[in-house]
């Protein structure tokens, strides 16, 4: 019998458990056969589903972050327009939400207190609410008409990466749901993506198999005092979310941008002082994204003129990006919509590496707390 693995920290621990919590999160709930998702305590009426008219999504850091790749796949899979706000902005903005909506709260301590104050606010006007938690029984979850518990287990480090991976499936499977619901997706449709559904964790393993470069990666940029991470439509919350990672437990001054905002701004930063971490995926059976590949291309060769570093995402096979990049991350294929779930994992263990070789307490960063109970 081989002895478990050990790890020196939770974080580190916790960003290699991914692939079984994503099994654990997708295998229970999915049918490829019959090309149908499971969701057994939505508690929300197919027919009220049919109608929605708009779809809110409200959250804080990560969790806002998944939200954000949640609205292109609700809007992709279930064509119903999605918003996504930050719940500690919800109360401010006199959300004109109510009947004939519904309010997504993503959470994984589901105990956070923006996001339950703005749980509470969406019933009072009317809305029914859906909460998506890593903790079973937790406030939002009890305090929501429906709930999906994302399945990922306990999660100690303050920086969130399993539950944020599992986030993104839920969300993912809730808008198949809805999909098939509102007819917007065929049975064969259904079938070819929980068939990569369930790809997912296999093609995690094969990331977190070439862990190594990415701490040489670290080795080479742990000193830099600056990061820009770039990436355009639902790349663009991993962008987001990896300068976030970095920021919280090395202490590192990072910006997630969309790439196409560039121009309008912050080139004025780009030198080869500020490294910048470009999302440049692509599927190739999806047009949209080709496009947006080839925007990428350009825009890189342009930063490169400018004498800026890149270090790219790109996906298996690429051989366009390499060339280009002063570094390149490989993601194995996948769609569009899915692709997010793998791209954020090589940048948690950036963000651990470089942490750990500052010396740092990448468990426990300062002036944090795993759960923000207070408003
Ligand atoms: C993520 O790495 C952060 N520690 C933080 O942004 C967190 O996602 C946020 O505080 C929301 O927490 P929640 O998911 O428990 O609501």
């Amino acid at each position: 019998m081989t002895e478990p693995r050990k790890f020196p920290h939770h974080l580190v621990r916790e960003i290699f458990e991914q692939p079984d919590a994503l099994r654990r999160t997708i295998e229970p709930r999915v049918s490829l056969t019959e090309g149908r998702v499971h969701l057994d305590n939505i508690r929300i009426s197919r027919d009220e589903l049919r109608s929605l008219r708009r779809i809110n999504i409200v959250a804080s850091g990560t969790s806002r972050h998944a939200g954000m790749t949640g609205q292109y796949m609700m809007q992709q899979l279930a064509a119903v327009p999605v918003d996504v706000d930050y719940a500690s902005e919800f109360e401010y903005r006199n959300p004109m939400i109510g009947h004939g909506e519904l309010s997504v709260f993503i959470t994984q301590s589901g105990e956070t207190a923006d996001t339950t104050a703005a749980q509470r606010e969406a019933r009072q006007k009317g809305s029914r609410t859906l909460a998506i938690t890593n903790v079973e029984g937790s406030t939002v979850a009890r305090e929501a008409d429906g709930f999906i518990y994302t399945d990922a287990g306990p999660e100690i480090s303050i920086a969130s990466t399993k539950a944020f991976t599992a986030q993104m499936a839920c969300l993912f499977l809730f808008a198949l749901y809805l999909g098939e619901i509102k007819q917007n997706v065929s049975q064969q449709l259904a079938q070819s993506y929980i068939a990569e559904l369930l790809a997912l964790p296999e093609k995690t393993e094969t990331i977190l198999s070439a862990s190594d470069q990415v701490e040489q990666l670290a080795e080479l940029y742990y000193r830099v005092d600056d990061f820009m991470f770039l990436g355009r439509a639902i790349h663009y919350p991993i962008a987001m979310d990896g300068a976030l990672k970095l920021k919280e437990v090395s202490y590192i001054h990072a910006e997630g941008y969309p790439t196409g905002e560039a121009k309008h701004g912050p080139n004025a930063l780009i030198d080869f002082r500020l490294p910048l971490v470009m999302i440049a995926t692509c599927d190739r059976n999806d047009a949209g994204s080709v496009l947006r590949y080839e925007k990428n291309v350009s825009n890189m060769q342009g930063f490169k003129k400018q004498g800026g570093t890149v270090i790219a995402l790109a996906t298996e096979g690429d051989a366009v990006i390499p060339e280009l990049a002063d570094y390149t991350i490989f993601i194995p294929q996948a769609p569009e919509l899915l692709s997010p779930i793998l791209e954020i994992v090589p940048l948690q263990l950036f963000a651990y590496y470089v942490a750990a070789k500052r010396g740092l307490d990448v468990d426990r960063p300062r002036n944090l707390v795993k759960a923000v109970t207070l408003e």
